[in-house]
C-alpha cells in the first residue's frame, strides 16, 4: 500500500492490550534494551520541558500519568504501583486473524495524554479487521484518532465523534480530560476541511448526559476516551453496553492501572 502524505508505515509489532509492545517473546538482552528504551521514554524531555515552563507540579503530574497508564513498571522496577486491573491479552489472540502489519497512521506522535502510537495502531488494525459500519468515539480532542479511524474504516462507514460543548463546565479531572485544558480552541480541529472527515459527524454534547442509543442508534464499534473520573467512565460504559450492536466491540482507553 502506498504511503499517504503525512503517514507512517509501521512494521509488525507484538500486540497486547493495553500496550502493543510485549516483552515476553524477546531474548533477555533485547528485553533489557527495550526496558532501557522505556525508561528513557518515560523520563523523556517532555517532563523536563514541563518542569522548566510550568513547574514541578505539572512535571510530576505528567510523570505520574505516564507511569500509571503505561507499562513502565518493568523498566523502572517500581513494584509499588497498583497491579493491572485487567488481564493482559495479546490483541492477535483476542481477535484471531487481526494483523498489525503495515498499518499507516497519521499524526503518529501523541500529545500529552493522547493515545500512544502503539494504541493507535491497534485501534486502526481493529477497525480494518472488524470493518464496523457505525463507529462512536467518545472524546475526540483534536481528532487525531478520529481521522485515523476514518482512514481505516470501510468507505461506507459513519463515525460519530462526541466531545464537550463550549458551555460545559470543565471536566472533573485536571489532567488531559478536557479539550480546553489541552489548549484546543474547539474539538475536532484536525478534521476541519479534511477529505476523510466527510465520514465524521462531530457532536458537541456531554456524553454522560445523553442516551447514546436514543440519540444516535446502535454502533458496531465504540471507543470510550472522554471524561476519566470514575462516575463518568461508569456512565459511559453503561451507555455503551446499551448502545453496542450484537457482535460489536467496545474499546476503553486508559484503563490499565487507573481506577477510573
Ligand atoms: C483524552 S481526550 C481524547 C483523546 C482522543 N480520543 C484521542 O484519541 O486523541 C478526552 C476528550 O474527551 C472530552 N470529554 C471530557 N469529558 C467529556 C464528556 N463528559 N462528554 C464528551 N466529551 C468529553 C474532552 O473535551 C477531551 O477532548
Amino acid at each position: 500500500m502506498p504511503l499517504a502524505p503525512g503517514g507512517w508505515r509501521l512494521r509488525k509489532t507484538m500486540g497486547s492490550l493495553p500496550q502493543a509492545m510485549g516483552l515476553e517473546s524477546l531474548p533477555p538482552w533485547r528485553r533489557w534494551v527495550r526496558r532501557l528504551g522505556r525508561f528513557l521514554w518515560v523520563m523523556n524531555p517532555a517532563a523536563a520541558w514541563l518542569f522548566l515552563r510550568e513547574g514541578r507540579r505539572r512535571a510530576l503530574a505528567y510523570l505520574q500519568h505516564s507511569l500509571m497508564l503505561y507499562d513502565t513498571r518493568d523498566a523502572l522496577l517500581f513494584r509499588s504501583l497498583e497491579p493491572l486491573w485487567v488481564p493482559k491479552v495479546a490483541v492477535e489472540k483476542a481477535f484471531p486473524g487481526l494483523s498489525l502489519e503495515r498499518i499507516e497512521v497519521f499524526h503518529p506522535l501523541p500529545r500529552l495524554g493522547g493515545v500512544s502510537m502503539e494504541e493507535l495502531v491497534i485501534l486502526c488494525a481493529l477497525v480494518r479487521h472488524l470493518r464496523p459500519r457505525r463507529i462512536l468515539e467518545v472524546g475526540v480532542a483534536e481528532g487525531r484518532t478520529t481521522l485515523n479511524l476514518a482512514f481505516h474504516s470501510p468507505p461506507e462507514a459513519e463515525i460519530v465523534g462526541l466531545d464537550l460543548p463550549p458551555e460545559a463546565p470543565p471536566a472533573v479531572e485536571e489532567q488531559g480530560a478536557d479539550y480546553r485544558q489541552m489548549g484546543l480552541a474547539r474539538p475536532g480541529l484536525l478534521l476541519e476541511g479534511h477529505p476523510w472527515a466527510a465520514k465524521v459527524r462531530l457532536v458537541l454534547a456531554d456524553s454522560t448526559r445523553i442516551d447514546w442509543r436514543e440519540s444516535f442508534g446502535a454502533f458496531d464499534f465504540i471507543f470510550i476516551d472522554g471524561a476519566h473520573d470514575y462516575a463518568s467512565v461508569r456512565r459511559d460504559s453503561e451507555n455503551a453496553l446499551r448502545t453496542i450492536a450484537p457482535g460489536g466491540v467496545i474499546v476503553w482507553h486508559d484503563y490499565g492501572r487507573a481506577q477510573g
